[in-house]
């Protein structure tokens, strides 16, 4: 470049004459918010660069203004098994149902997020990909998949998308100038740059002779100067218990104290083991990687069959593999290689900064299983049931959740939250009386027994009798001979819900996902069939509207 090129500012060179401007349409499949904060960051790249850009959610996009889409970029993250995020369910049915339209005027670029312990990893990015081919659409920067440590890949990603679309439209020498997309580098805290806040209090909400352990984490912002909102969650990053990460290198015969390089850093092995990496899911990618190191037939038999794989994998972790399937050929460098670092666990959050200013708590679920006769500890749940004091200091940043938000208004909402799935809905209610919101407020709460397992108890009956919580519903499921689930409850006030929705009511679901969700989906749809005189197709119909309008939001895992 010579002289006078550099001297002119980026912005200026780059911006285009009105007539070939390319129109850019960014849609976003979002459940956490991810996907929708890289959506909004590369558009907001892409318009200073100068062109005209257009960022929606999917499910705030016009399916019939896929005609006038040229260029279309599509970052999409994956939910569990493989699903789509709620706010894409329905652009997701459209492109692959048979009204989908003939899209041979658009090119396209998808970038997918996910997370490699899944077996459907990155599935809804893939999905889109290969549907946009199937629709005629042209290709023009291949698919990324990102894992959970996304940044870089997606601004790699980034950095081709946006040189293709320069392509042509500038001169050489502005090529030749563009500078790589900066990973942002914020004072913020985030997941690259976590905030280490100490422990205000500790408490365990299950009574004497539960089989639940639920932990209550009151947390200090104090100065922090992070704020969240109702519905967001607090990702907290936990290290691996020392005893399993003992047993580890005693089976892998490796010194503890051997130094190796991560992340450019060189430390004990110990130390790599403990706090950077993770050593506790057998994901498809790590166990690829472990194959490269034996010949083990029966190893190589898993990695072959799916069945055994996904059976073996359940619930296991590497020191089983080390125990089962070992030696191996690596060394200590080659085997920490092999790991990808531990990731943040996300709790949705259980307070609100109006009613708890430089507090954010949550509501802990601890994990403990038995596989092969060995007990099982949740990392992150037993880490902070059995390791963590008052005072202690935690490393956090706070995860959005803009598809998880109370109205800004009086609307009623109703909230289904059994088990730690009741978190959210005490913020909620926290909220809504600070702000003194009128709106009415339902609860329906579901454990195993009545006397130990209320969680929360004592609030929600206080709320309930100053009239900020309205009706409450509760299911305890082990108390009597038959089981009661939130969902009974639901069926049984039947009528009610359904004139709660017509009135205009927001319905939440929080907790688990494979089961309880589900059922309280069907029986969703069966009150709005019932009540409302309508087919199946009908409520299903109501019930996607719902979901449109962003009155029906879940908070599943
Ligand atoms: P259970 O443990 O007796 O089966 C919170 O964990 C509560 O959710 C418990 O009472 C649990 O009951 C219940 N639960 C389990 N499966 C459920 C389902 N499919 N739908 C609703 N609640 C469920």
């Amino acid at each position: 470049a010579t002289e006078g090129n550099q001297a002119v500012p980026n912005s200026a060179v780059i911006s285009t004459p009105a007539n070939v401007k390319k129109h850019i349409t960014i849609l976003y499949a979002s459940q956490t918010g991810n996907a929708g904060g890289l959506a909004k960051k590369f558009g907001e790249q892409l318009q200073q660069a100068g062109f005209d850009v257009n960022v929606s959610s999917m499910s705030d996009f016009k399916t019939n203004a896929l005609k006038k889409v040229d260029h279309l970029l599509v970052i999409a993250s994956t939910h569990g098994e493989g699903e789509p995020p709620d706010n894409a369910i329905m652009f997701h049915r459209f492109l692959f149902g048979n009204r989908a339209p003939k899209l041979e005027h658009v090119k396209f670029a998808v970038l997918s997020l996910g997370d490699s312990s899944y077996e459907f990893f990155c599935k809804t990015g893939k999905d889109f990909d290969e549907q946009l081919e199937k629709l005629g659409a042209k290709r023009f920067v291949e698919r990324v998949d990102c894992d959970l440590e996304y940044d870089e890949p997606a601004a790699k990603w980034f950095d081709k998308v946006k040189a293709k679309l320069q392509e042509g439209e500038i001169s050489e020498q502005t090529v030749q100038e563009a500078a790589p997309t900066v990973l942002a580098t914020t004072t913020e805290y985030s997941r690259k740059n976590p905030y280490t806040a100490e422990v205000l209090e500790k408490i365990n909400l299950n009574g004497r002779g539960s089989n639940k352990e639920t932990i209550h984490l009151e947390i200090s912002l104090e100065n922090s100067g992070i704020t969240f909102e109702p519905g967001d969650s607090l990702a907290i990053f936990p290290t691996n218990n020392e005893n399993l990460v003992d047993s580890l290198l005693t089976a892998l015969h490796f010194n503890p104290d051997t130094k190796v390089t991560v992340d450019d850093k060189t430390i004990s092995l110990k130390e790599a083991l403990t706090d950077i990496l993770e050593i506790t899911v057998l994901s498809k990618p790590v166990m690829q990687k472990i194959g490269d190191f034996t010949v083990n037939e029966k190893f190589h038999g898993l990695l072959a069959n799916r069945d055994l794989f996904k059976q073996y994998t359940h619930g296991r972790d590497l020191l089983d593999v080390v125990q089962t399937f070992g030696p191996f050929s690596w060394d200590e460098q080659s085997f920490v290689n092999l790991l990808r670092k531990i990731p943040a666990r996300q709790y949705s959050i259980s307070s609100s900064l109006a009613a708890y200013p430089d507090e954010v708590h949550v509501t802990i679920g601890t994990v403990r299983y038995e596989v092969d006769g060995r007990q099982r500890l949740g990392v992150c749940s037993t880490q902070v049931a059995d390791r963590l004091e008052i005072g202690d200091k935690v490393r956090v940043y706070v995860q959005r959740n803009p598809n998880f938000k109370l109205p800004s208004d009086d609307t009623p909402i109703i909230m289904v939250g059994p088990g730690t799935g009741v978190a959210p809905f005490r913020s909620f209610i926290q909220e809504r009386e600070e702000r003194g919101a009128e709106g009415k407020n339902w609860l329906f709460f579901g454990d195993q027994h009545f006397t130990t397992d209320f969680l929360y108890q004592t609030e929600w009956q206080s709320w309930l009798k100053s009239g900020v919580l309205t009706k409450l519903d509760v299911a305890f499921s082990r108390d009597k001979a038959e089981k009661v689930y939130v969902q009974h409850k639901m069926q049984k006030h039947a009528a009610e819900i359904y004139d709660w929705l017509e009135q205009g009511a927001v319905f939440y679901v929080c907790g688990d996902k494979n089961s309880m969700a589900v059922d309280v989906h069907n029986t969703l749809l069966h009150i709005i069939a019932e009540q409302g005189n309508k087919t199946e197709e009908e409520a299903k119909a109501y019930l996607d509207n719902l979901r449109k309008e962003k009155r029906y939001q879940r908070d599943v895992y």
